[in-house]
């Protein structure tokens, strides 16, 4: 338990027993003390007298001696709190005997289901399936650590009208060389040519057309060739993903087409609900809330005038069949700002179709763009959208030469392995260090950086302490000693390490994965004020044993976090 927790807690009884209602007492950290509690100056308003007054009546009825060291009214009517070094300690001691250093487990596990990745199949990632990559892929590591039962949704573009052109262009081409082409990864090289080909020329345009209609009827040999441009473009997106080193696998495919049997069943059903309407030949759903610039309602368009289905179809039949099929009981989707209104109208529609009912939810986990250095979408220097595979390259690479520059003695194999770590690290970490819902912009030489709230700083950090141990020559697991407290330094280490599990709480809510990476930072720059004035191994006995065990622990919470944003932590740098 975290102290602010606990000091909360008991003002929290102290306020109702004096005020004779709850009131918030605004427990924080403060320059003066550990903590200051402000809630004092809001009760004093509600009962119309002097605030220093309550704040000391209020500080009386807290008895807080068994757990601060001084008690002071301050100020205005401030209650500047110190926590005594014996309940600190306890309070670490605690956190080493905890199984999962402090963090609860779920009251209740649930089932979550984690729609993210998403790309599109014969064209290439982009820089936006990279951001819904790495946070899915944060949010998967999460979830599953806590205990819950995570499912999840690569909701790929596998289905349309692009694909009249796109099996046309195959055929052209040739089976063997088109799946060259689309192994290989030149997947915006192979839907160009389609494309133009499809402006160009009413023949192919016309073929298109006519192999759409027998890719809808289901046409074996139509079927047979889609398929293969879905394979070859899927052994893509998992070169990707390897590189990545995140947790989706070939079976988390669930694509559009999964839904193909479900579209016509659905919109029945909402027709029979008397949700879906006919509007200029189409058929819509105008969920409540959402209107146009004159205050029209908007449509969710469910079937097409040509009787087709689309974007919003497929997602009302994925949305059913998370909750009715796989009863999810939280939804997240992890997917660029730009389609919240989308979203946020299919939860609106499953909402009034009965098939999203609390305490099932669902969430658009929603992220901004990743912008180039001049501050716009980013783009390679030809203009095109840059390849993932190769920003994953150069991270790599520079990484290399970062790595090497840092420690010499790094070589072969070794080293090969920390500059993957330290590149695709630091471009995860730069990613989960902003606000999701903000652009970044994608700078290499920032991101690999040793200084400053980046991914290598913090494996720097975690590397360092390893080394601790390893000039030690222990292990963690063999650090027990008693925890005492001498220095200024550990005691804000102390309070660091105690302030893990109330971030990780924090984030399973919100995923907003920057808190997890800014206390992380946090706790890392507490270790290094502790490093420079607490020498470990040249300490006497009990105090050495105690400056490893804190190091023991602020190490494996490095560790631990930036496991839970899919950041691998080499031993040595
Ligand atoms: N394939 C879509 C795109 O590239 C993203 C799909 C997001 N998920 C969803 N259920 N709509 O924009």
């Amino acid at each position: 338990m975290h102290p602010e927790a606990l000091l909360a807690q008991r003002l929290a009884r102290a306020f109702e027993t004096v005020v004779g209602a709850a009131v918030d007492p605004m427990v924080r950290r403060s320059q003066h003390a550990d903590y200051q509690a402000d809630g004092a100056l809001a009760a004093a308003r509600r009962l119309k007298s002097n605030p220093r007054e309550i704040a000391t009546r209020i500080a009386e009825q807290a008895a807080l001696d068994d757990l601060c060291s001084t008690v002071e009214v301050s100020g205005p009517g401030f209650i500047n709190l110190t926590v005594r070094d014996d309940v600190l300690v306890q309070l670490v001691v605690d956190v080493v005997h905890a199984d999962r250093l402090g963090v609860d487990t779920p009251a209740t596990p649930e089932t979550v289901v984690v729609d993210y990745s998403a790309p599109n199949v014969a064209k290439e990632m982009h820089a936006g399936h990279l951001r819904s990559t790495i946070i899915g892929d944060a949010a998967v590591r999460l979830l599953e650590w806590l205990g819950h039962t995570v499912i999840r949704q690569n909701h790929v573009g596998d289905w349309g009208t692009p694909f009249g052109m796109l099996i046309e262009h195959l055929l052209d081409l040739g089976e063997d060389e088109a799946a060259h082409e689309l192994s290989i990864g030149d997947l915006n090289g192979f839907y160009r040519a389609a494309r133009i080909k499809f402006d160009d020329s009413d023949e192919f345009k016309e073929r298109a057309r006519r192999r759409v209609v027998s890719l809808q009827r289901g046409d074996a040999e139509t079927l047979r060739l889609w398929q293969l441009l879905i394979g070859e473009s899927q052994k893509y997106f998992m070169t990707v993903y390897g590189q990545l080193g995140v947790r989706l696998t070939a079976t988390d495919f669930a694509g559009e087409s999964a839904y193909n049997d479900d579209l016509a069943p659905v919109v029945a059903e909402l027709e029979d609900l008397g949700l879906a309407k006919e509007s200029d030949g189409a058929l819509c759903v105008f969920p409540d809330g959402f209107s146009g610039r004159e205050g029209e309602p908007l449509p969710l368009i469910v079937r097409k005038r040509d009787g087709g289905y689309g974007y919003a179809s497929t997602d009302l039949a994925a949305i059913r069949h998370r909750l009715r099929s796989l009863e999810a009981a939280r939804l997240l989707y992890v997917v660029g700002s730009p389609q919240h209104q989308h979203l946020e109208m299919i939860f609106q529609a499953a909402r009034e179709a009965g098939w999203l009912t609390p305490p099932a939810r669902a969430e658009h986990v929603a992220h901004g763009s990743v912008l180039g250095k001049d501050g716009k979408m980013l783009r390679s220097r030809a203009g095109r959208s840059v390849r993932l595979i190769d920003l994953l390259d150069e991270a790599v690479t520079r990484a290399i030469a970062v790595v090497s520059d840092k420690n010499p003695h790094l070589e072969g194999a070794t080293q090969q392995a920390v500059a993957r770590a330290v590149g695709i690290g630091a471009v995860k970490y730069a990613d989960l260090s902003t606000d999701r819902n903000k652009d970044y912009i994608l700078d290499y030489d920032r991101m690999l950086s040793f200084d400053g709230n980046t991914g290598p700083y913090l494996q720097y950090a975690h590397a360092r302490i390893r080394s601790i141990f390893r000039r030690a020559g222990i292990e963690p697991p063999d650090v027990v000693g008693q925890v005492v407290i001498t220095d200024p330094a550990e005691r804000s280490l102390a309070f660091a390490v105690l302030e893990f599990a109330r971030v990780i709480g924090e984030v399973e809510q919100s995923m907003q994965f920057h808190s997890l990476a800014g206390y992380l930072f946090e706790l890392a720059t507490a270790f290094t004020g502790f490093y420079e004035r607490c020498p470990v191994l040249r300490a006497e006995a009990p105090v050495r044993d105690s400056r490893l065990v804190l190091c023991a622990l602020t190490a494996s919470i490095l560790a631990t976090g930036l496991g839970l944003l899919g950041i691998e932590v080499p031993d040595q740098l």
